[in-house]
């Protein structure tokens, strides 16, 4: 039976799938790292933990009882997935004996990282404003990116920076010990503002702008092109076969998307984890550009892991509402700690759409969008003695929900169609909230059989480049079946009033909430 190998280096643990050319998940393995955090909003990885862990994943899965025996033979391709937008700079030796020896001149800075605040701001003034910075790549500055990390060393570790030769993503350092060799995808280049989005390739005017060298800078692949094989040492290292091909992979949200089967016009995907993720797939780089006063960029446009070497082709829009299943954790543990979520979850459904009034928002972490607002912060309003536990509950949930409606309204607003909205996370495991989902967002909502997120959509790319499918999308009818569709309901009419008091409820308080607040997270 052939296999396939999907390895994600995610935040907090290395995970490695393999499934089969049918999408079942045969086995899975996970390796643990930890994360530095050498100053409060400082997150640091040491790239060397991730490639321990991926050796470790790798050697736990393929020693699975259910592979039977030699799966590394089996194998047919690999694909990575990974975290986005952290730095991992190396010397000019990171090529020797394929890799073996590379080693990261410092612990890679991450996504979730906040030292970079002056950067941002040098950023978009050297590229004529914000407005300008997201027309020209897709993205206006965020501390998490990796640009203004790039511009941090520059200025606060100039003799480590003498003797940087190349700048990898958290996953091509992993592919680098693999196959020896140095490059990244579009996916994840387009997370670092300095990739031209509409072209795929390297944005040469923003790196002469900012007085970067372009040798610095990996070749870029499709997610599903073969980048390169598994050497002798890594297949020593790994229990890998050499010669094994891998693919070029891609940013987790753009892995995870292929997984969930978004890969195609009018898809979109809404992750309720602790962050909510609308992802939309579009077939033009779209980007977010509003003709109002509002902020440009509050969505970030990437290219998708749906291009393949002979078609380059695929975008994404994305909106990230910082607090989304994280704020009903929050209730459970602040409020009502020791009472399991379906039991506040069963109660809540109890309350009536609206919640009489109630109306939570959901800013506990800052927010990102649909307002880019570090200082934002969240809470009730509208209480009144009548209210109950059911209603608590219930509003944090409608407030997340209607977060996510507002992202949606902005990627439609970008020019994005949006047909059927699948659903991935933690939270999605609750019908109230898929339900909830399906009536604000005015869209069929779909389950579907696939949850093994980003490790999963990077083995289909790995099956892609292997030739078992000869594109993403028909990787993605293959394997991904829908298992549940949840169409608007007659619900859908009685939170029209409630969404429109929670969308004028912060401009509102802007000003008098801001005044008091620092800025707390804003990755
Ligand atoms: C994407 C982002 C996160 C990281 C975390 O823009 O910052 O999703 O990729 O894994």
């Amino acid at each position: 039976m052939t296999l396939l190998l999907g390895i994600d280096v995610g935040t907090s643990s290395v995970k490695a799938v393999v499934i089969d050319t049918a999408g079942n998940v045969l086995a899975t393995a996970s390796a643990e790292h930890p994360m530095l955090q050498p100053r409060i909003g400082w997150t640091e990885q040491d790239p060397g933990e991730w490639w321990n862990g991926a050796v470790l994943a790798i050697r736990r899965v393929l020693s699975s009882p259910e592979l039977g025996n030699s799966p590394a033979d089996r194998v047919a391709g690999i694909g990575l997935s990974g975290q986005m937008h952290g730095s991992v700079l190396l010397d000019r030796r990171a090529r020797d004996r394929h890799g073996a020896d590379a080693v990261a001149l410092r612990p890679a800075i991450l996504w979730n990282d906040q030292r970079t605040a002056a950067e941002c701001v040098q950023i978009e003034k050297e590229s004529g404003g914000r407005r300008r910075l997201v027309e020209l790549v897709g993205n206006a500055a965020m501390t998490g990116f990796t640009l203004p990390k790039l511009l941090w060393v520059r200025g606060h570790e100039p003799h480590l920076w003498a003797k940087v030769a190349h700048l990898l993503l958290p996953k091509d350092f992993i592919r680098l010990k693999l196959t020896g060799e140095i490059a990244t995808d579009v996916g994840d280049a387009s997370g670092t503002l300095l990739f031209n989005v509409d072209d795929r390739a390297w944005h040469h005017g923003m790196i002469h702008r900012l007085d970067f060298s372009p040798s610095i800078l990996p070749p870029v692949f499709e997610s599903a092109a073969v980048t390169g094989h598994i050497s002798p040492w890594a297949a020593s290292q790994t229990g890998l076969r050499g010669g094994t091909p891998v693919v070029g992979g891609s940013g987790d949200n753009q892995a995870g998307a292929v997984g969930a089967g978004v890969v195609g016009r009018g898809h979109v995907l809404a992750t309720l984890g602790t962050s909510g993720v609308v992802y939309a797939h579009a077939d033009a780089p779209r980007k977010d550009l509003p003709t109002d006063d509002a902020a440009p960029g509050r969505l970030h446009t990437m290219c998708a892991a749906t291009g393949t070497d002979q078609d380059r082709r695929g975008w994404c829009v994305t909106g990230v509402t910082l607090s989304a299943a994280g704020s009903l954790h929050w209730t459970r543990d602040q409020l009502f700690p020791g009472i399991p979520f379906d039991e506040l979850i069963q109660e809540a459904q109890t309350a009536e759409p609206g919640c009489d009034g109630l109306v939570f928002l959901a800013y506990l972490t800052g927010e990102r969008c649909p307002y880019a607002e570090p200082a934002a912060r969240g809470g009730w309003i509208g209480l009144t003695s009548r209210h109950s536990r059911a209603h608590l509950v219930r509003s944090v949930m409608e407030g997340v929900t209607f977060s996510m409606g507002q992202i949606l309204d902005l990627v439609r607003s970008a020019g994005v169609p949006v047909e059927a909205v699948r659903l991935g996370g933690g939270g999605a495991r609750s019908a109230l909230w898929r339900q909830m989902l399906a009536d604000v967002m005015n869209r069929p909502v779909v389950t579907t059989n696939t949850e093994q997120g980003p490790a999963f959509g990077a083995a289909m790319l790995g099956g892609v480049g292997a030739g078992i499918w000869k594109s993403v999308e028909s990787a993605a009818a293959h394997v991904v079946q829908t298992i549940e569709t949840r169409e608007p309901g007659p619900d859908a009419n009685r939170y029209a009033e409630s969404r429109e008091r929670h969308r004028a409820l912060w401009p509102a308080i802007r000003e008098i909430i801001t005044r008091a607040a620092t800025p707390t997270t804003h990755p």
